[in-house]
Protein backbone atom coordinates (compact mmCIF):
# COMPACT_ATOMS: atom_id res chain seq x y z
CA UNK A 1 0.00 0.00 0.00
CA UNK A 2 1.37 3.57 -0.75
CA UNK A 3 1.43 6.22 1.30
CA UNK A 4 2.14 9.73 0.49
CA UNK A 5 3.94 11.76 2.96
CA UNK A 6 3.69 15.08 2.54
CA UNK A 7 6.70 17.38 4.23
CA UNK A 8 8.16 13.99 4.75
CA UNK A 9 12.08 15.02 5.23
CA UNK A 10 10.85 17.25 8.36
CA UNK A 11 11.14 16.89 11.71
CA UNK A 12 7.24 14.73 12.40
CA UNK A 13 7.12 13.60 9.17
CA UNK A 14 10.80 11.62 8.63
CA UNK A 15 10.13 10.10 12.50
CA UNK A 16 6.61 8.54 10.96
CA UNK A 17 7.81 7.85 7.59
CA UNK A 18 10.33 5.73 9.48
CA UNK A 19 7.38 3.80 11.38
CA UNK A 20 5.24 3.61 8.11
CA UNK A 21 8.17 1.36 6.64
CA UNK A 22 8.26 -0.37 9.64
CA UNK A 23 5.15 -1.20 9.54
CA UNK A 24 5.29 -2.62 5.59
CA UNK A 25 4.18 0.99 3.78
CA UNK A 26 5.25 2.06 0.76
CA UNK A 27 6.11 5.77 0.80
CA UNK A 28 6.47 8.22 -1.37
CA UNK A 29 8.13 11.61 0.24
CA UNK A 30 6.88 14.98 -1.38
CA UNK A 31 8.75 18.19 -0.29
CA UNK A 32 10.14 21.24 -1.10
CA UNK A 33 13.39 20.89 1.38
CA UNK A 34 12.17 24.85 2.88
CA UNK A 35 13.21 23.31 5.90
CA UNK A 36 14.47 19.84 6.13
CA UNK A 37 17.85 18.78 4.62
CA UNK A 38 17.79 16.06 1.96
CA UNK A 39 20.18 14.13 3.58
CA UNK A 40 17.25 12.61 6.17
CA UNK A 41 16.53 10.12 3.02
CA UNK A 42 19.53 8.48 4.22
CA UNK A 43 19.25 8.76 7.69
CA UNK A 44 16.00 6.75 7.18
CA UNK A 45 17.73 4.38 4.72
CA UNK A 46 20.24 4.29 7.64
CA UNK A 47 17.15 3.05 9.82
CA UNK A 48 15.31 1.15 7.94
CA UNK A 49 17.12 -0.07 4.83
CA UNK A 50 14.82 1.17 2.46
CA UNK A 51 15.25 4.56 0.62
CA UNK A 52 11.92 6.30 0.32
CA UNK A 53 10.58 7.81 -3.62
CA UNK A 54 11.24 11.56 -3.16
CA UNK A 55 9.72 13.96 -4.97
CA UNK A 56 11.09 17.55 -4.40
CA UNK A 57 8.04 19.66 -5.38
CA UNK A 58 6.15 22.25 -3.84
CA UNK A 59 2.49 22.32 -3.19
CA UNK A 60 1.98 25.26 -4.88
CA UNK A 61 3.50 23.72 -7.86
CA UNK A 62 0.00 21.75 -9.26
CA UNK A 63 1.15 19.76 -11.98
CA UNK A 64 3.80 18.74 -9.97
CA UNK A 65 1.85 17.88 -7.60
CA UNK A 66 -0.10 16.04 -10.40
CA UNK A 67 2.55 14.20 -11.59
CA UNK A 68 3.19 12.08 -8.42
CA UNK A 69 -0.76 11.03 -8.85
CA UNK A 70 -0.24 10.22 -12.41
CA UNK A 71 2.47 8.03 -11.64
CA UNK A 72 1.71 5.78 -8.59
CA UNK A 73 -1.31 4.05 -6.99
CA UNK A 74 -1.63 6.17 -3.51
CA UNK A 75 -3.89 4.89 -0.82
CA UNK A 76 -3.81 7.58 1.19
CA UNK A 77 -2.11 10.53 2.43
CA UNK A 78 -0.58 12.15 5.73
CA UNK A 79 -0.22 15.94 5.37
CA UNK A 80 2.79 17.93 7.10
CA UNK A 81 3.93 20.27 4.49
CA UNK A 82 3.39 23.72 5.90
CA UNK A 83 4.90 26.85 7.09
CA UNK A 84 4.57 26.54 11.32
CA UNK A 85 6.13 29.43 12.73
CA UNK A 86 4.15 31.31 14.76
CA UNK A 87 6.32 34.80 14.79
CA UNK A 88 6.93 34.34 11.38
CA UNK A 89 3.61 34.02 10.18
CA UNK A 90 2.71 37.45 11.94
CA UNK A 91 5.46 38.74 10.12
CA UNK A 92 4.99 37.38 6.69
CA UNK A 93 1.06 36.53 6.61
CA UNK A 94 0.43 36.33 2.83
CA UNK A 95 3.13 33.77 2.43
CA UNK A 96 1.55 31.34 5.21
CA UNK A 97 -2.26 31.57 3.65
CA UNK A 98 -0.89 30.99 0.52
CA UNK A 99 1.72 28.12 1.05
CA UNK A 100 -0.64 26.87 3.86
CA UNK A 101 -4.18 27.29 2.19
CA UNK A 102 -3.80 27.23 -1.50
CA UNK A 103 -0.81 24.37 -1.01
CA UNK A 104 -3.53 22.05 0.56
CA UNK A 105 -6.39 23.48 -1.33
CA UNK A 106 -4.64 21.94 -4.95
CA UNK A 107 -3.26 18.28 -2.90
CA UNK A 108 -7.17 17.75 -2.11
CA UNK A 109 -8.26 18.90 -5.24
CA UNK A 110 -5.68 16.20 -6.78
CA UNK A 111 -6.43 13.48 -4.37
CA UNK A 112 -10.46 13.98 -5.49
CA UNK A 113 -9.44 13.38 -9.18
CA UNK A 114 -7.72 10.73 -8.32
CA UNK A 115 -10.18 9.56 -5.99
CA UNK A 116 -8.06 9.33 -3.62
CA UNK A 117 -9.73 10.17 0.05
CA UNK A 118 -8.05 9.22 3.28
CA UNK A 119 -5.96 11.78 4.66
CA UNK A 120 -4.62 12.47 8.08
CA UNK A 121 -3.69 16.24 9.18
CA UNK A 122 -0.90 17.84 11.02
CA UNK A 123 -2.92 20.10 13.17
CA UNK A 124 -1.85 21.89 16.36
CA UNK A 125 -3.08 22.61 19.83
CA UNK A 126 -3.11 25.94 19.03
CA UNK A 127 -6.95 26.31 17.44
CA UNK A 128 -7.56 25.84 20.89
CA UNK A 129 -6.57 29.40 21.56
CA UNK A 130 -6.36 31.55 24.90
CA UNK A 131 -9.94 31.32 25.80
CA UNK A 132 -9.78 27.62 26.64
CA UNK A 133 -9.11 26.01 30.12
CA UNK A 134 -6.54 22.92 29.90
CA UNK A 135 -7.07 20.13 30.26
CA UNK A 136 -8.49 20.34 26.46
CA UNK A 137 -10.83 18.83 24.24
CA UNK A 138 -11.86 18.43 20.95
CA UNK A 139 -15.26 19.75 21.38
CA UNK A 140 -13.92 23.12 23.07
CA UNK A 141 -14.58 26.34 20.57
CA UNK A 142 -11.60 27.40 18.48
CA UNK A 143 -10.08 30.43 18.12
CA UNK A 144 -6.79 31.53 17.00
CA UNK A 145 -4.22 34.53 17.78
CA UNK A 146 -2.03 34.34 14.69
CA UNK A 147 -2.16 33.37 11.12
CA UNK A 148 -0.15 30.22 11.75
CA UNK A 149 -3.26 29.10 13.84
CA UNK A 150 -5.04 30.69 11.66
CA UNK A 151 -4.17 28.33 8.59
CA UNK A 152 -4.42 25.49 10.35
CA UNK A 153 -8.28 26.43 11.76
CA UNK A 154 -9.10 26.69 8.25
CA UNK A 155 -7.74 24.00 6.63
CA UNK A 156 -9.76 22.00 9.08
CA UNK A 157 -13.02 23.98 8.12
CA UNK A 158 -12.67 22.93 4.76
CA UNK A 159 -11.59 19.32 5.28
CA UNK A 160 -14.98 19.10 7.41
CA UNK A 161 -16.93 20.89 4.80
CA UNK A 162 -15.18 18.48 2.16
CA UNK A 163 -16.22 15.48 4.19
CA UNK A 164 -19.94 17.51 4.38
CA UNK A 165 -19.91 17.57 0.31
CA UNK A 166 -18.51 14.31 0.02
CA UNK A 167 -18.97 11.36 2.59
CA UNK A 168 -16.83 9.12 1.20
CA UNK A 169 -13.68 10.99 2.61
CA UNK A 170 -11.94 9.90 5.80
CA UNK A 171 -10.64 12.91 7.07
CA UNK A 172 -8.29 12.69 10.77
CA UNK A 173 -7.06 15.43 12.03
CA UNK A 174 -4.57 15.13 14.58
CA UNK A 175 -3.90 18.33 16.88
CA UNK A 176 -0.28 18.47 18.15
CA UNK A 177 0.65 19.85 21.47
CA UNK A 178 4.48 19.65 22.03
CA UNK A 179 6.81 17.01 20.18
CA UNK A 180 10.00 16.98 21.20
CA UNK A 181 13.04 14.47 21.56
CA UNK A 182 14.08 12.20 18.60
CA UNK A 183 14.65 8.78 17.32
CA UNK A 184 16.67 6.65 18.96
CA UNK A 185 19.15 6.35 16.53
CA UNK A 186 19.70 10.18 16.92
CA UNK A 187 20.18 9.26 13.07
CA UNK A 188 17.02 12.11 13.27
CA UNK A 189 15.84 14.86 15.20
CA UNK A 190 14.27 17.89 15.19
CA UNK A 191 17.59 20.42 13.29
CA UNK A 192 15.84 24.02 13.10
CA UNK A 193 17.63 26.23 10.94
CA UNK A 194 19.27 29.68 12.51
CA UNK A 195 17.80 30.68 15.84
CA UNK A 196 15.15 28.11 17.13
CA UNK A 197 11.55 29.47 18.52
CA UNK A 198 10.88 26.29 20.45
CA UNK A 199 12.01 25.70 23.71
CA UNK A 200 13.98 22.31 23.32
CA UNK A 201 15.86 23.19 20.23
CA UNK A 202 17.02 26.34 21.90
CA UNK A 203 17.84 24.09 25.30
CA UNK A 204 19.61 22.10 22.80
CA UNK A 205 21.76 24.74 21.14
CA UNK A 206 22.50 25.97 25.29
CA UNK A 207 23.95 22.70 25.81
CA UNK A 208 26.25 22.02 22.97
CA UNK A 209 27.52 25.29 23.46
CA UNK A 210 26.03 27.20 20.63
CA UNK A 211 24.09 29.39 22.51
CA UNK A 212 25.33 31.28 25.78
CA UNK A 213 22.06 30.77 27.86
CA UNK A 214 18.05 29.84 27.80
CA UNK A 215 16.14 33.29 27.62
CA UNK A 216 12.95 32.34 29.97
CA UNK A 217 9.54 33.94 28.58
CA UNK A 218 8.01 34.53 32.48
CA UNK A 219 8.57 33.38 35.51
CA UNK A 220 4.88 35.05 36.76
CA UNK A 221 2.20 32.95 35.29
CA UNK A 222 0.06 31.49 38.05
CA UNK A 223 1.77 27.72 37.57
CA UNK A 224 4.09 25.39 39.80
CA UNK A 225 7.07 27.51 39.42
CA UNK A 226 5.62 31.13 37.44
CA UNK A 227 6.76 29.46 34.30
CA UNK A 228 4.59 28.27 31.46
CA UNK A 229 3.14 24.82 31.27
CA UNK A 230 3.32 22.75 27.87
CA UNK A 231 1.87 19.01 27.09
CA UNK A 232 5.73 18.29 26.08
CA UNK A 233 4.99 14.65 23.48
CA UNK A 234 7.90 12.27 22.63
CA UNK A 235 8.47 12.91 18.73
CA UNK A 236 7.96 8.91 18.37
CA UNK A 237 4.97 8.82 19.96
CA UNK A 238 3.30 11.24 18.00
CA UNK A 239 4.54 9.36 15.06
CA UNK A 240 3.19 6.50 16.13
CA UNK A 241 -0.45 8.56 16.35
CA UNK A 242 -0.17 8.85 12.82
CA UNK A 243 -0.18 5.28 12.28
CA UNK A 244 -2.88 4.41 13.98
CA UNK A 245 -4.80 7.19 12.66
CA UNK A 246 -3.99 6.11 9.29
CA UNK A 247 -5.16 2.87 10.03
CA UNK A 248 -8.43 4.17 11.59
CA UNK A 249 -9.07 6.23 8.40
CA UNK A 250 -8.91 3.38 6.34
CA UNK A 251 -11.87 1.41 7.85
CA UNK A 252 -14.13 4.40 8.48
CA UNK A 253 -15.00 7.66 6.18
CA UNK A 254 -16.02 10.62 8.35
CA UNK A 255 -13.82 13.98 9.92
CA UNK A 256 -12.34 13.71 13.31
CA UNK A 257 -10.22 15.81 15.00
CA UNK A 258 -8.45 14.33 17.62
CA UNK A 259 -5.77 15.63 20.01
CA UNK A 260 -2.10 14.13 20.68
CA UNK A 261 -0.96 14.85 23.89
CA UNK A 262 0.12 13.24 27.08
CA UNK A 263 -2.35 14.44 29.46
CA UNK A 264 0.40 15.94 31.23
CA UNK A 265 1.97 19.33 31.91
CA UNK A 266 5.36 20.48 32.46
CA UNK A 267 6.79 23.59 33.50
CA UNK A 268 9.84 25.50 31.27
CA UNK A 269 12.26 24.87 34.48
CA UNK A 270 11.29 21.31 35.39
CA UNK A 271 11.99 20.77 31.45
CA UNK A 272 15.67 22.58 32.06
CA UNK A 273 15.77 20.68 34.73
CA UNK A 274 15.41 17.29 33.11
CA UNK A 275 17.31 18.21 29.94
CA UNK A 276 20.38 18.74 32.29
CA UNK A 277 20.20 15.29 34.49
CA UNK A 278 19.94 13.72 30.57
CA UNK A 279 22.81 15.82 29.09
CA UNK A 280 25.23 15.93 32.21
CA UNK A 281 25.38 19.87 30.95
CA UNK A 282 24.52 23.01 32.45
CA UNK A 283 22.16 25.04 31.53
CA UNK A 284 22.22 28.55 32.00
CA UNK A 285 19.76 30.75 31.69
CA UNK A 286 18.04 33.95 32.42
CA UNK A 287 14.14 35.31 33.20
CA UNK A 288 12.95 37.48 30.84
CA UNK A 289 9.26 39.05 30.42
CA UNK A 290 6.50 37.10 28.90
CA UNK A 291 6.17 36.44 24.93
CA UNK A 292 3.26 37.87 23.60
CA UNK A 293 0.57 35.60 22.46
CA UNK A 294 1.97 32.74 25.36
CA UNK A 295 -0.60 30.96 27.20
CA UNK A 296 0.41 29.72 30.95
CA UNK A 297 -0.70 26.40 30.79
CA UNK A 298 -1.61 24.15 27.95
CA UNK A 299 -2.41 20.26 28.09
CA UNK A 300 -4.43 17.82 26.21
CA UNK A 301 -7.36 15.64 27.25
CA UNK A 302 -5.98 12.47 25.09
CA UNK A 303 -9.06 10.31 26.28
CA UNK A 304 -10.52 10.26 22.03
CA UNK A 305 -7.16 9.19 21.18
CA UNK A 306 -7.14 6.43 23.02
CA UNK A 307 -10.84 5.02 22.64
CA UNK A 308 -11.01 5.98 18.43
CA UNK A 309 -7.27 4.83 17.78
CA UNK A 310 -5.94 3.20 20.94
CA UNK A 311 -3.17 5.19 20.85
CA UNK A 312 -1.53 6.62 24.05
CA UNK A 313 2.05 8.08 24.79
CA UNK A 314 4.04 6.00 26.02
CA UNK A 315 7.71 7.74 27.05
CA UNK A 316 8.42 10.19 29.70
CA UNK A 317 9.96 13.74 29.57
CA UNK A 318 13.18 12.17 30.17
CA UNK A 319 13.04 9.99 27.39
CA UNK A 320 12.63 12.95 25.39
CA UNK A 321 14.87 14.92 27.14
CA UNK A 322 18.24 11.72 26.28
CA UNK A 323 16.90 11.18 23.08
CA UNK A 324 16.97 14.97 22.41
CA UNK A 325 20.42 15.68 24.01
CA UNK A 326 21.51 12.32 21.87
CA UNK A 327 20.31 13.32 18.23
CA UNK A 328 22.14 16.98 18.87
CA UNK A 329 25.20 15.56 20.99
CA UNK A 330 25.61 13.52 17.43
CA UNK A 331 24.55 16.21 14.88
CA UNK A 332 27.14 18.40 16.78
CA UNK A 333 30.24 15.43 16.76
CA UNK A 334 29.54 15.07 12.42
C1 LIG B 1 7.06 26.35 25.11
C2 LIG B 1 7.24 27.07 26.44
C3 LIG B 1 7.43 29.45 26.21
C4 LIG B 1 11.24 29.30 24.02
C5 LIG B 1 4.49 26.44 19.68
C6 LIG B 1 3.38 26.69 18.71
C7 LIG B 1 2.61 25.42 18.50
C8 LIG B 1 3.55 24.30 18.11
C9 LIG B 1 4.60 24.11 19.17
C10 LIG B 1 3.68 24.07 15.72
C11 LIG B 1 6.42 28.36 26.54
C12 LIG B 1 8.74 28.85 26.74
C13 LIG B 1 10.10 28.94 24.69
C14 LIG B 1 12.27 29.99 24.70
C15 LIG B 1 10.95 29.94 26.70
N1 LIG B 1 4.17 24.57 16.86
N2 LIG B 1 9.96 29.26 26.01
N3 LIG B 1 12.08 30.28 26.03
O1 LIG B 1 4.68 28.21 22.16
O2 LIG B 1 3.95 26.12 23.43
O3 LIG B 1 3.94 26.12 20.94
O4 LIG B 1 5.30 25.37 19.26
O5 LIG B 1 2.73 23.37 15.56
O6 LIG B 1 1.67 25.63 17.46
O7 LIG B 1 2.50 27.65 19.25
O8 LIG B 1 6.10 26.10 22.15
O9 LIG B 1 8.49 25.67 22.54
O10 LIG B 1 7.80 27.96 21.71
O11 LIG B 1 7.27 27.30 24.07
O12 LIG B 1 10.79 30.23 27.91
O13 LIG B 1 13.36 30.34 24.15
O14 LIG B 1 8.61 27.46 26.57
O15 LIG B 1 7.12 30.68 26.85
O16 LIG B 1 5.99 28.51 27.87
P1 LIG B 1 4.63 26.73 22.25
P2 LIG B 1 7.49 26.78 22.55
Amino acid sequence: MKILVTGGTGYIGSHTVVLLIQEGYEVIILDNLSNSKIEVLDSIKEITNIKPQFYQVDLLDYDGVKKIFQENEISGVIHFAGLKAVGESVRIPLDYYNNNITGTLNLLRIMNEHNVKNIIFSSSATVYGMNNESPLYETMPLSTTNPYGATKRMIEDIMRDLYVSDNEWSIVLLRYFNPIGAHESALIGENPNGIPNNLLPYIALVAVGKLDHLNVFGNDYDTIDGTGVRDYIHVVDLAMGHIKALKYAMDHTGAEAINLGTGNGTSVLEIVKAFESASGQHIEYVIQPRRPGDVATCFANSNKAKELLGWSATKNINDMCVDGWNFIAHVTNN
